[in-house]
């Protein structure tokens, strides 16, 4: 098994859910209620939703009768997703959540057919280039508004700052942008490819950021992203791991205390073709 299909946990995307709300750009969602249609229920794809955390976030900031269509090669994670559906919309109309066990990289336009909204959180850096390219072709024959969120931007931003920050973003970067078997991620690069990509088509692309800003009430999530961040790092750099321990006790105690922020910025971009 390549580490690319290695499975997301839903304690996982439980976890970060809260940071993620707080993160996504409120802005682009304004931009969005703009370009819907008045009247009628709105159907909404998420691609790669995961648990469902992007519909339990945007339904109840969009006005109208809403049906998420929520598709992910992962079985467990849609279960979730059924179990846990959004809210109501912002004026209180229903919101109806259906599951499709689907990769998304194989969707056809048909399978998207009537969507008003087509969204995707946390998924463009784990593509690669060719993948995107599909993508963006599928949102453009689709004729939707695409809001694409939480890319990360190969930015971290520690402090207190360690003399090893900087060696070891670096490494986690590179491995962000790993060859896998389908070919080079996108990791940092997917923002900047996918705009220029729907650019290039004639939509209009709308840039934001979405930050994590993680402080001493997210020690947990704090602790866990960064396990994961040296995790990749060792995995890219082996020869990292020799100062990994005590950098990552370093850490983890400064988590623990409150002493410890974090900012991994990401960046939500909106399409309107
Ligand atoms: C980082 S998680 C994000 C989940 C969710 N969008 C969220 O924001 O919580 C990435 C998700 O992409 C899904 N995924 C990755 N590649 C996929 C593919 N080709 N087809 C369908 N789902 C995919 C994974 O199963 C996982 O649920």
């Amino acid at each position: 098994m390549t580490i690319e299909q290695i499975r997301v946990s839903s304690e996982w995307l439980d976890l970060r859910e809260p940071a993620d709300a707080a993160a996504r750009s409120r802005d682009l969602v304004e931009h969005v209620r703009r370009r819907l249609p008045a009247a009628g229920r709105l159907v909404i794809h998420d691609l790669a939703s995961g648990s469902g955390s992007m519909g339990r976030w945007l339904a109840p900031l969009l006005p109208g009768r809403q049906h998420w269509v929520m598709h992910d090669r992962d079985a467990d994670l849609l279960e979730v997703a059924a179990a846990n559906p959004p809210g109501p919309a912002a004026d209180g109309a229903p919101v109806v959540v259906e599951t499709r066990l689907s990769d998304i990289t194989q969707l056809r336009p048909d399978d998207l057919a009537g969507a008003a909204l087509i969204t995707a959180s946390a998924l463009l850096d784990l593509i690669t280039d060719d993948e995107l390219a599909g993508l963006v072709d599928l949102c453009a024959a689709v004729g939707c508004p695409a809001l694409l969120t939480l890319s990360v931007a190969g930015r971290v931003d520690l402090t207190p700052a360690d003399s090893l920050d900087r060696c070891l973003a670096a490494a986690f970067d590179a491995h962000q942008r790993r060859m896998t078997a389908r070919g080079h991620l996108l990791g940092p690069d997917a923002v900047a490819a996918a705009a220029e990509r729907f650019r290039r088509l004639g939509a209009d692309v709308v840039v934001r950021p979405s930050p994590w800003r993680l402080g001493a009430a997210d020690a947990d999530l704090a602790a866990e992203w960064l396990a994961g961040w040296l995790d990749a790092a060792c995995e890219q750099r082996a020869e990292l791991a020799a100062g990994v321990d005590a950098y990552a006790a370093r850490r983890l105690a400064q988590a623990r205390a409150g002493q410890l922020a974090v900012t991994v910025h990401h960046a939500d971009l909106l399409v309107l073709p």
